[in-house]
């Protein structure tokens, strides 16, 4: 079997998904490693301690429609949207899917923002991806503006941090959503991230909380593209 294209999802996360990194794959139990499910990076040719995903769209009229993750909603944020799936799966590697309705790659990796005070507490609170009770899960796909990337970094950490408090307004969400970042402005991808996130049913409230909260902050001033993707794991 070609180890780099193991389906993720009811098999209980491979070290492939989440959002977030925010980094974080900084964090082991982030990381969702277990002896069954050996670090990504041995799996794909990638460099330890990076993940790369494609989240693979299925409309019901495809040959293999049948996914991890079965779509609930697809809801255009701001700009334009994608196309309603039926179903998602995802694999460890960055491949387009032409057969799919749409393909989405990107790279977990490091921390960008995450300072050293803020870096022990995130992965002590961070659930691993693929718990059993998180059947409930969110794609969120965003792009930020040129006028974002025109920043230099420490601006955009005053920002993200500073001012809009995206980690200290966050952290209380954990450990109820299990999530992962991956970075995709850098592979040409039509969003800069793909933001991954992993819940139980009775947390999706909070999840929506959360959303709401973000995206009242100064962060979300520069985001011009952001499609929500609802999911719950195919039974
Ligand atoms: C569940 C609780 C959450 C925690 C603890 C959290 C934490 C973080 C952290 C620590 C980073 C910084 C990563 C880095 O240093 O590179 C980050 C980045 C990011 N998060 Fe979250 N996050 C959460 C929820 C969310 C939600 C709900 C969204 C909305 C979709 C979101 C979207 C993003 C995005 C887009 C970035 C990248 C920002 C950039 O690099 O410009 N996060 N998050």
């Amino acid at each position: 079997m070609d180890r780099r294209r193991v389906l993720l999802g009811s098999v209980g996360l491979v070290g492939g998904v989440g959002c977030a990194s925010s980094g974080t794959p900084s964090s082991a139990a982030h990381e969702g490693k277990t002896s069954a499910n050996p670090a990504p990076s041995a799996a794909t040719g990638y460099g330890a301690g990076l993940f790369p995903a494609t989240f693979r769209a299925r409309a019901a009229a495809s040959p293999a429609a049948q996914g991890s993750w079965t779509v609930e909603r697809v809801v255009a944020v701001r700009g334009e949207t994608l196309p309603t799936p039926t179903s998602l799966d995802i694999v460890l590697e960055v491949a387009a899917d032409p057969a799919a309705l749409w393909s989405l790659s990107g790279v977990a990796g490091h921390a960008r923002y995450v300072e050293r005070a803020e870096k022990a507490p995130l992965d002590a609170a961070s659930p691993k991806l693929g718990r059993p009770e998180a059947s409930r899960g969110a794609l969120i796909p965003i792009r930020k503006s040129a006028a974002w990337w025109s920043l230099p970094q420490d601006e955009r950490r005053a920002i993200f941090e500073g001012r809009s408090k995206h980690i200290e307004l966050s952290m209380p969400y954990l450990p109820r959503i299990a999530r992962r970042l991956y970075q995709a402005r850098d592979l040409g991808q039509p969003f800069d991230f793909l933001t991954w996130f992993e819940f139980a049913p009775e947390h999706e409230g909070a999840f929506d909380e959360l959303l709401t909260t973000l995206r009242a902050r100064e962060e979300w001033t520069f985001v011009e593209r952001e499609v929500e993707i609802r999911v719950s794991r195919t039974a």
